[in-house]
């Protein structure tokens, strides 16, 4: 069995100005220099991604973006590029966050194209998918990822599939204090495990790792991590604070 190492990435959303930024890398850093157990990127808003570039350098901690457009350049009012990204010391990027998906007209074939594009650019996108409520509800869970999974991942490579993050993240769990319970995330993990393995094979599915959305707070990371499927978390609203995240990144 391969060891997947694992991943604890926070998404701040819409959260901190630049002095924030470098309040929060002040704290966080001593708290997590000594983890190199896992890998850990925080992804702030654009215009905080240049003080975390700084304040992160010469630390484990990298620099992700949350979203990125697929040109290189171009009349995209308000968009930014996979190139600018990884010139600013971004070595990662979030794609088809359920907030995308819901409020930006995000849908499988964009996530595609932005997919392709952070690639491209030598960024590790970590690609998210996830069920709604009603969809949960409606026992359509597995259709819907496998769905997300082919539409989003499909037409990748296998040598471009090798560099991707899969997020986890129900939507019913994210910002509602509600999580997933360990049994059902890794079950969705299997799931999207099983449409990698048909898609990439048995090894690509083996390697890929599948990080947990929604709701991972210091209390509850630690039954999450204790499952195998489950490779790392996605935090939201715990990583804003550098003791949770730090508690968080000790798992
Ligand atoms: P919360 O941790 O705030 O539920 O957010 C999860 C999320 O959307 C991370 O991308």
């Amino acid at each position: 069995m391969s060891k997947r190492i694992p991943v604890i990435a926070g998404n701040w959303k819409m959260y901190k100005s630049v002095a924030e930024t470098a309040e929060f890398f002040e704290k966080f850093r001593p708290l997590v220099g000594e983890a190199t157990h896992c890998e850990i990127v925080i992804a702030p808003p654009f215009p905080a991604l240049a003080a975390a570039v700084e304040a992160a350098r010469g630390s484990r901690i990298r620099v992700g973006a949350q979203n990125l457009h697929w040109e290189k350049e171009g009349a995209f009012t308000g968009e930014v590029s996979g190139p600018m990204l990884a010139a600013a010391g971004c070595t990662h990027v979030i794609i088809g966050h359920s907030e995308r998906r819901q409020y930006f007209g995000e849908t499988d074939q964009t996530v595609n194209r932005r997919i392709g594009a952070a690639l491209e650019a030598g960024l590790a996108p970590i690609v998210c998918v996830g069920e709604r409520l009603e969809e949960r509800e409606g026992g359509r869970t597995e259709a819907v990822l496998i769905q997300q999974f082919d539409g989003g991942l499909g037409g990748l490579t296998p040598e471009q599939f090798s560099a991707i993050l899969v997020a986890y993240e129900p939507v019913w769990a994210i910002g509602t204090g509600r999580t997933a319970t360990p049994e059902i995330a890794a079950e969705a993990h299997r799931l999207i495990r099983d449409c990698a393995a048909r898609r990439f094979g048995a090894t690509a599915a083996e390697n890929l790792r599948i990080l947990y959305g929604g709701s991972v707070k210091p209390d509850n990371i630690r039954g999450l991590m204790a499952r195998p499927e489950i490779d790392g978390a996605l935090v939201g609203g715990a990583s804003l604070d550098p003791r949770s995240m730090a508690s968080i990144v000790h798992f």
